[in-house]
């Protein structure tokens, strides 16, 4: 088998990357080690920043978003027993949308079969050869038996435990890497949202998050051990510590638990982004912690530059923004990571902080909650800064 891309992962950065390249004529093949059905009902990321969206619906994915997608024009922080509202529409005139990743994923992959792309599932990448070299080779198995693709590209966009990563040579990348002392248990309950918009909220229990899927469906998270087990807390524990860590702020309603699992959290940002041949994107080369929302919309960012590289390639016979491809994303990469761990200090307990340290994280709330220039900081960071 032979293409010009070979595109390992069929989740958002894939996908998109897929897409991208064939509008501009360019072939790919995406190998993806799991099923159609495991793909589009894998429960991940909610938020689409306000140029994820737009990118969407320009590629011709975006008619159930448009119709199904619920877009806010802010979020709002509760802190003790209040809740501040940002307006990133007045702020920024930018918006967000909640809309699952599931979904997304689901609309890429009815978009690319549509146009006669060419995804390939239960077809898993066990090794790459010859990145170093202009003739690259994927070896994979499908159907039980071992296979390989040609290509003069590849795209590793497999994730965070993918091959792409790990195939690269000991010594050329640098690991930067932060762990965070808890994570989040999740939920999916089947009941109404406690506000119009997300509410962040910072409590002396700890933090939590309140988003949504639909008018009558929450997704919900609370602030745990890195290591908790999910079966410990009963339904009636976890709406317990829910409305308490609302401090008040308003109220929420209780539904039957749909899901229930914990995240770990951490940083981890790869450079160079690239080897030979090779280009990593989206989580495969970098994750952060959920509370900035970036993931899916990162994984989109790369390989906008990644699609731009290789037409320029392909079409203008420039190599100048694949030698740049890593620089030009980790400089929004490192912005991303930045903002996701402002966002989490902000509003986490940490095992060892102080007094001081909870004083100085209530005025750093009341800080965002009143001023302009500060609110218009987050806003303009959690909506999307413009790409380059
Ligand atoms: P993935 O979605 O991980 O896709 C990689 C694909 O590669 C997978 O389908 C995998 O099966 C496949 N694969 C792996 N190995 C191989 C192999 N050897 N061969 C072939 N295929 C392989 N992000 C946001 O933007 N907003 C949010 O609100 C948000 N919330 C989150 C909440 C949770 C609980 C979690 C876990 C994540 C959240 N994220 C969020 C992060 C977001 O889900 C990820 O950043 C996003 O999925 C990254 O997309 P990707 O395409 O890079 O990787
Ligand atoms: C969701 C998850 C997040 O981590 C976040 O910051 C916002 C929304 C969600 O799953 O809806």
């Amino acid at each position: 088998m032979r293409t010009e891309v070979a595109i390992i992962g069929a989740g958002p950065a894939g996908l998109m990357l897929s897409l991208l390249l064939r509008r501009e004529g360019i072939a790919s093949v995406v190998l993806e080690s799991r099923s159609r059905a495991y793909v589009e009902q894998r429960v991940r990321a909610g938020l689409l920043e306000h140029w994820a969206r737009e990118l969407l619906i320009e590629i011709g994915a975006g008619d159930r978003l448009q119709r199904e997608g619920m877009v806010h024009d802010g979020i709002k922080l509760s802190s003790e027993g209040r809740l501040h509202h940002i307006d990133f529409r007045q702020l920024v005139g930018r918006i967000v949308t909640i809309y699952d990743q599931k979904e997304v994923v689901k609309d890429l992959i009815a978009l690319s079969l549509s146009q006669g792309g060419e995804i390939l599932f239960e077809a898993e990448a066990t090794g790459l050869e010859g990145i170093e070299s202009d003739r690259p080779v994927v070896n994979f198995r499908h159907g039980g038996e071992p296979r390989t693709i040609a290509c003069d590209f590849v795209a590793g966009c497999d994730g965070f435990h993918g091959i792409a990563r790990p195939s690269i040579p000991n010594g050329v990348l640098t690991v930067y890497d932060r762990g965070y002392p808890f994570g989040w248990l999740g939920i999916l309950s089947e009941s109404p949202p406690p506000a119009d918009e997300l509410i962040y909220a910072h409590h002396e229990r700890g933090f939590a998050l309140f988003s949504m899927r639909s008018p009558t469906l929450s997704r919900l998270y609370l602030q745990c051990a890195p290591d908790e087990d999910a079966e410990r807390w009963s339904d009636r524990q976890i709406f317990d510590e829910l409305e308490a860590r609302l401090g008040g702020s308003c109220a929420l309603a209780r539904g039957t638990v749909l899901q229930k699992s914990v995240t770990p959290m951490r940083s981890v940002v790869v450079e160079p982004m690239q080897h030979g041949r090779l280009f990593l994107a989206g989580d495969s080369a970098h994750i952060q912690p959920p509370t900035g929302a970036k993931g899916m919309n990162l994984a989109f960012a790369d390989v906008v530059y990644l699609a731009r590289a290789l037409v320029a390639h392909y079409r203008q016979h420039r190599d100048d923004a694949l030698a740049a491809y890593s620089r030009t994303c980790l400089d929004r990469v490192w912005k991303a990571q930045r903002f996701s761990w402002f966002m989490t200090q902000l509003l986490h307990r940490f095992p060892d902080e102080t007094a001081f340290d909870r004083r100085r994280q209530q005025a750093d709330i009341g800080y965002v909650a009143g001023s302009v220039a500060a609110a218009t900081a987050l806003a303009e960071n959690y909506s999307g800064l413009p790409l380059a």
